[in-house]
């Protein structure tokens, strides 16, 4: 298992030696290496057992450090990183030389963020390169909201994670390129639609691939638990099988059955998607073999909500 700790020296010396930490951030918990150093990256991939045709976000300190990693920057999307950094929100740039080409899998755009949590952000602020960090989960596996959640999985293939608490956004960030100027969505997260319209106006979508993916968070099946995943009308589905052997996750309704998961007992949008990924991992450990869900009402992070279920259950 690794050691969980709050010692910013100490991931400050392993990434500086090329190793990986596992850094909390307000979304999820980041898988992180120098972004610079092209074998700190194979590490990356390696260890999330991840394909290599899939980018990774890069982290910085602050907007002043966006010049030094991408140019032609659309006003746009300096608006929308002076609204919303640090924050839920991954913008995709042209790329320049200094990032290795592995960290985009050879795209030309690079996907920065300035995340929004106290402890990393001290971390950035004293390292004189960025982060590059995917979700700290092996491939196509729920995101880890909690150090504990990174230790099951990852412990024994990293040194160190730096203890941050339960993320207080949970659901991954938005994704957010330019196609001719034009803002277009990549991904759905943890800053809504709706928030970023109020910004530049009306977006663009592009958020299913089903192959060779701009975002492998637009795979089918990714986010996705070990057991089977039906989404619909819980009531209706709960006459099809056997309650013993199913969880129930859902929106806001105690269905008092032996098995669930209610992501808010008063339909809080922002609370449900911060315990989403801590749900589909609790009802996973259960002795069952389903897991009953239904959309959630489709506002504000209530998109991101229903995209992950929808591909947790592939469908
Ligand atoms: O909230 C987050 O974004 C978290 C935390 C740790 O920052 N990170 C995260 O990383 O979710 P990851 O690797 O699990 O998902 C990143 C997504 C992938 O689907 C990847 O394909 C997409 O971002 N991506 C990265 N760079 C890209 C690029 N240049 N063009 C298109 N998509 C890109
Ligand atoms: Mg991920």
């Amino acid at each position: 298992m690794a050691e969980i700790g709050k010692d910013l020296a100490k991931a400050k010396a392993l990434l500086k030696r090329g190793e990986l930490v596992a850094i909390p951030t307000e979304t999820v918990y980041g898988l992180a290496g120098n972004a610079l150093n092209a074998d700190a990256v194979t590490k990356i991939f390696e260890v999330k057992n991840r394909p290599s045709f899939d980018p990774l976000i890069v982290h910085v300190a602050s907007l002043h450090s966006v010049s030094h990693y991408a140019d032609n920057f659309p006003l746009k999307a300096l608006a929308l990183a002076k609204q919303f950094w640090p924050g839920p929100l991954t913008l995709l740039f042209k790329k320049k030389n200094i990032i290795p080409d592995i960290v985009t899998s050879g795209l030309d755009s690079v996907g920065l963020r300035c995340p929004n949590h106290e402890l990393t952000r001290s971390l950035l602020d004293k390292l004189d390169f960025p982060l590059a960090a995917p979700s700290a989960n092996p491939f196509g596996y729920v995101s880890p909201t909690r150090p504990e959640h990174v230790n099951e999985q990852l412990g024994d293939k990293i040194a160190y994670i730096l203890d941050g608490g339960v993320c207080k956004v949970g659901i991954e960030s938005t994704i957010v390129g330019f196609v001719h100027d034009k803002p277009t969505v990549f991904r759905l997260g943890g800053l809504s639609i709706e928030e970023i319209e109020k910004v530049v106006g009306s977006v663009d979508l592009s958020l299913n691939a089903s192959s060779n993916p701009k975002a492998p968070g637009q795979l089918k099946s990714h986010y996705a638990p070990g057991k089977r995943v039906r989404i619909g009308n819980i009531e209706e589905l709960v006459q099809e099988v056997v309650l013993q052997r199913t969880a129930i996750l859902s929106f806001q309704k105690d269905y008092k059955v032996p098995h669930q998961f209610i992501l808010s007992k008063t339909g809080n949008m922002p609370e449900a998607a911060k315990n989403l990924f801590l749900a589909l991992r609790t009802l996973d450990k259960l002795p069952v073999d389903t897991i009953l869900t239904e959309y959630v009402p489709a506002d504000g992070l209530g998109n991101a909500i229903n995209d992950r279920l929808r591909r947790a259950a592939a469908i």
